[in-house]
């Protein structure tokens, strides 16, 4: 068994033969939210089933090929849709394209997920920067041996979301007229919608939003040195919050709605994130 470094390696190699572009900034995009990669210019789109290793998404609403180009004078990597624990992968596995980033140079990830909304401050539609997680998954991407060419043993999770990505972010939002929330994101399982007394579980316990995703990815691009702003899309609010059942179409449209602020948001965060690179 070829070891996981190695095959990031190649991963990233195979990816950065398709473009001359050596981007620094990786993103992540959502369900819902990956109409941002078709807005980059001298783009270069590689279906994740050519990039070896590479997990393939099944969800629906998950393009599947990251693509790199520019989005004005900044050089991204955007992953057009993730695979998710609740379609079988590991946590090595659902966290493998943050390792090929980190292979391919990438140094500051923004990661971008729907969510359901727990802090009743939030309505169908808001946009929350996440300040922190809770991992209920049950899993970490790092289990098992440590590769210290990736990091540490104990990566520190203190400033898991750096801070000064945060405040740009919070910055650009308040320029552009855009409602920004900050919150802590509980990350559980799936695939079913939680129970509402889980959401009152998570609300008491100090969480904002509930997803599927973006934890195990955190963890990872922690372990690899890389900095991490997130933001959530709250597409619903969470199960109990509001009398009525939650649907994976309403999660869909929710995305399709807040697109054009979203997309604005990301391309104004994007110099200020590209200004203050971790070494
Ligand atoms: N719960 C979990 N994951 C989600 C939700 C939710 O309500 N909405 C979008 N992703």
């Amino acid at each position: 068994m070829i070891d996981q470094f190695t095959r990031a390696e190649s991963a990233a190699q195979l990816v950065l033969s398709r473009t001359s572009l050596r981007p620094k900034i990786g993103l992540v995009l959502g369900s819902g939210l990956g109409g941002f990669a078709d807005t980059l210019s001298d783009a270069a789109g590689v279906p994740y089933a050519e990039i070896p290793s590479f997990p393939h998404s099944t969800a629906i609403g998950h393009a599947g090929r990251m693509v790199i180009g520019n989005a004005d004078s900044v050089s991204v990597a955007a992953m057009q849709g993730r695979v998710h624990l609740y379609e079988g992968y590991s946590a090595q596995e659902i966290t493998f394209p943050i390792r090929v980033f980190g292979r391919m140079g990438i140094r500051a990830v923004i990661l971008t997920n729907a969510a359901g909304g727990i802090n009743r401050s939030y309505a169908q539609g808001a946009l929350v920067l996440l300040r922190d997680h809770i991992n209920l998954q049950g899993t970490n991407p790092l289990l098992g041996a440590n590769d210290d060419r990736f990091g540490p043993r104990f990566p520190d999770m203190t400033h898991a979301y750096a801070r000064n990505y945060r405040e740009a972010a919070r910055e650009e939002a308040r320029r552009l007229g855009v409602t920004l929330h900050e919150g802590v994101y509980a990350a559980l399982l799936g695939p079913s919608y939680e129970t509402p007394a889980e959401i009152e579980y998570l609300r008491r316990i100090g969480a904002d939003l509930v997803g599927m995703s973006t934890a195990a990815e955190v963890i990872v691009a922690r372990h690899m040195g890389m900095s991490v702003l997130a933001i959530s899309c709250v597409t619903n609010m969470a199960a109990g919050i509001l009398d009525q059942p939650l649907s994976h179409a309403e999660v869909m449209e929710t995305g399709e709605r807040v697109k054009s602020t979203f997309e604005a948001l990301l391309r104004a965060v994007l110099p200020r994130v590209a200004a203050d690179l971790p070494k």
